[in-house]
């Protein structure tokens, strides 16, 4: 498979206007991508839990205009025209518009809101770029109607990669990867797939409490962040062992051995901020809360032996894991003793989640 099957037929159907409205969920990496090749193709495979609860819900409206010089649109988040989101749209249009040959044809007005709160430190980019990704895909599935559902969703995947890479584990759930892997029969540098092998009950609902503890814009933006791994001198490695990781997290979902998940889990993400920190130039992203977070993490754990483990995306807030069946006394503890290294005592509760939704299709 290759790009140019997303490259449509001529379209047999005309509409006029419409509007559709998809919800899609943020997602948090096991095994992480960080570095890419031209295109929005990534150096080495990742996987992750879609989440539940964390997502953007899109409206597109779109009405036929009399011109196809330029694009059209314009985007408001929580009913509030934002003019700064409009750059990253424009380039998102620019690359997929080889893909979706009806972008020029219309005037498009994009509404989107956050579940979480725009300044927590969440990207939103995934959920985001994946619902605007839907939306769009909607649209040309009305005027070919010739589109499977597993082409839709892996044009869907594909389209919103190219808005973010991770937007495109955001599609399905509840657990997806994405990047070319021998580890992973079917696995696509183009878009994500479900993971197709066992998955034990221990991960089924798996929890996610997100630790708030820096709200503030990311200190290193993802694009940024990405070409710090070009001329890394740890980046090849880097790359391999992320995709050695698949072998090793193969048999722990199959047989649902919670410690070495977390040891895997845990590693990836303290491996992400090394290549941050050893990189040129150089960045610590955790804040001293993060660090005591940790620490507060494994003295719990190790006292317990209950089955909590922590990841980290590329800043300082926490994503603590943990099975479903011991939520009661996690929560307890996090109440106890983490909320308070969190920004304003702000934290949200997630668990894996299913995939994006369709809300609404009117023309
Ligand atoms: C650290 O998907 O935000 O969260 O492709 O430039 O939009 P772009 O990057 P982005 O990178 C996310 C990196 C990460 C790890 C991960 O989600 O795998």
């Amino acid at each position: 498979m290759t790009e140019h099957t997303f490259i449509p037929k001529p379209y047999l159907n005309t509409i006029e206007n419409g509007k559709v409205t998809w919800e899609s969920p943020s997602n948090i990496a096991l095994i992480k991508y960080w570095g890419k090749k031209k295109d929005q193709i990534p150096e080495n495979p990742s996987i992750s839990f879609t989440l539940n609860n964390c997502k953007t819900i899109t409206s597109l409206s779109f009405q036929k205009k009399e011109t196809t010089s330029d694009f059209s649109f314009e985007i408001f988040l929580d009913g509030e025209k934002k003019d700064d989101f409009k750059p990253k749209i424009q380039t998102f249009f620019e690359r997929i518009e080889v893909y979706l040959p009806f972008l020029r044809d219309y005037h498009f007005k994009i509404e989107t809101q956050n579940t979480f709160p725009h300044s927590s430190g969440i990207a939103s980019s995934a959920s985001g770029m994946s619902a605007l990704a839907l939306c769009l895909i909607s649209i040309e599935k009305q005027l070919s109607s010739e589109i499977s559902e597993v082409y839709f969703n892996q044009k869907a995947s594909f389209l919103a990669r190219l808005g973010s890479g991770s937007a495109c584990r955001s599609i399905e759930g509840d657990l997806i990867v994405w990047g070319q892997t021998m580890h992973i029969e079917g696995s696509s540098d183009l878009f994500g797939v479900k993971y197709p092998y066992k998955v034990h009950d221990n991960f089924k609902a798996y929890q996610d409490t997100i630790l708030l503890v820096d709200k503030g814009e990311k200190q290193v933006s993802s694009t940024v962040g990405h070409n710090l791994m070009h001329h890394h001198p740890y980046a090849k490695n880097r790359f391999l062992q992320a995709d050695a990781n698949f072998e090793i997290l193969k048999p722990i979902l199959e047989s649902g051995n919670l410690n070495a998940f977390i040891q895997l889990i845990e590693s990836e993400a303290l491996t992400l901020h090394a290549m941050m920190m050893t990189s040129m130039p150089y960045f610590i992203l955790m804040k001293p809360n993060t660090l005591e977070i940790i620490n507060k993490i494994w003295k719990f754990r190790q006292e317990t032996g209950l089955h909590i483990g922590f990841t980290l995306d590329a800043g300082a807030n926490v994503h603590v894991l943990y099975p479903k069946n011991e939520s009661f006394e996690v929560l307890e503890f996090i109440k106890n003793e983490l909320v308070a290294y969190c920004q304003n005592g702000h934290y949200i509760c997630d668990q894996i989640g299913f995939g994006a939704y369709q809300l609404t299709m009117d023309n």
